[in-house]
């Protein structure tokens, strides 16, 4: 049996934004890494810079995340190269700000096969593998986004609902065995220009509940590592999270409408986590 700390770490939606940042923070660490995302998007040129920087070995695989057999091709080519997996950070994840009646078919398809999808089925694929070991490690990724219901994004905030609960129920499952499961529920992250137009957009309440995903890898890592169930961080945002339970949702929901309601209201619309397959033009709505 390995520890897992000798195996590989496995990043999905590593060549930009929290996923890169992810990737820095582990390398700085000394762990190995397998980086994804998707084609011609400097994810080879990022691997070169953190093999130079901090003399570990990185395994970059360009891949749309979203196809349904996506998951198993990756798997073998990890088998095909003897890599096994210690630590899993399920990160890559998209989302539209866009009313639902605005929005197309293909976009909720996306949102939902990579966010949810592409996740279960990774996490399937590896679990086995990861069991064997002394000790292993998921983190996924969800947002604080996971304990409201968002007007504007009506399909993104439940995709990442179920990653918490599937993240809870897992962790329970697995209790005993020497797999951790974590889930990070960040607020508002200045990643790439879609993000970072919104939190301008949100003001105040934007800026003091925003962080840089440098801070927040950190705090995932951290608080996977120290064995942590939910990682908020950022004390506002664990205050948000706590007044979910016990503010009535009816006043919450008034307050979230007035804020988030309106955002995608207007012709155009922001996507506002990552690039997706369908490449969406980013533009802010004005
Ligand atoms: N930004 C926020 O405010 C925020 C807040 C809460 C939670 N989150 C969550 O944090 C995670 C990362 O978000 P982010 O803002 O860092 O996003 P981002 O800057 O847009 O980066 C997303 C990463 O995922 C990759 N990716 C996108 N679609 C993919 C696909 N179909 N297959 C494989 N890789 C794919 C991208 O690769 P390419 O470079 O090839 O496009 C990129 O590396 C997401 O799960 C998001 O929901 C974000």
């Amino acid at each position: 049996m390995n520890d897992g700390n000798a195996a590989w770490t496995l990043i999905t939606g590593s060549s930009q934004g929290l996923g890169r940042a992810f990737a820095e923070e582990c390398a700085g660490r000394g762990m190995n890494l397998v980086l994804v995302a998707l084609p011609d998007t400097g994810l080879n040129e990022v691997s070169r810079i953190l093999e130079r920087a901090h003399g570990v070995r990185v395994e970059a695989v360009e891949m749309d995340l979203a196809g349904p057999d996506a998951p198993a091709a990756l798997c073998a080519r990890l088998g095909e190269k003897g890599i096994e997996i210690g630590t899993l950070i399920n990160n890559a994840g998209v989302g539209y700000n866009r009313r639902f009646s605005d929005s197309t078919l293909r976009e909720n398809e996306t949102t939902i096969e990579l966010n949810v999808g592409a996740l279960v089925r990774l996490t399937h694929l590896l679990l086995p593998s990861m069991k064997s070991r002394e000790k292993a490690w998921i983190l996924n990724v969800a947002s604080l986004a996971a304990y409201f219901p968002m007007p504007s994004m009506p399909v993104y905030s439940p995709t990442k609902s179920f990653v918490l609960n599937f993240s809870l129920a897992l962790r329970e499952e697995l209790r005993g065995s020497g797999v951790g499961v974590s889930v990070l529920c960040p607020n508002g992250i200045r990643t790439n220009r879609s993000s970072r137009a919104l939190i301008e957009r949100q003001g105040f309440a934007g800026r003091i509940t925003c962080q840089y995903p440098d801070e927040v890898a950190r705090a995932g890592l951290a608080g996977l590592y120290r064995k942590k169930s939910i990682i908020v961080p950022g004390i506002v945002n664990r205050m948000l999270r706590v007044a979910s339970s016990f503010v009535p949702r009816t006043l919450y929901m008034r307050v979230i409408s007035r804020r988030w309601g309106a955002q995608g209201s207007g012709a155009r619309a922001v996507q506002v986590t990552a690039q997706s397959a369908t490449r969406v033009p980013v533009t802010v709505g004005a």
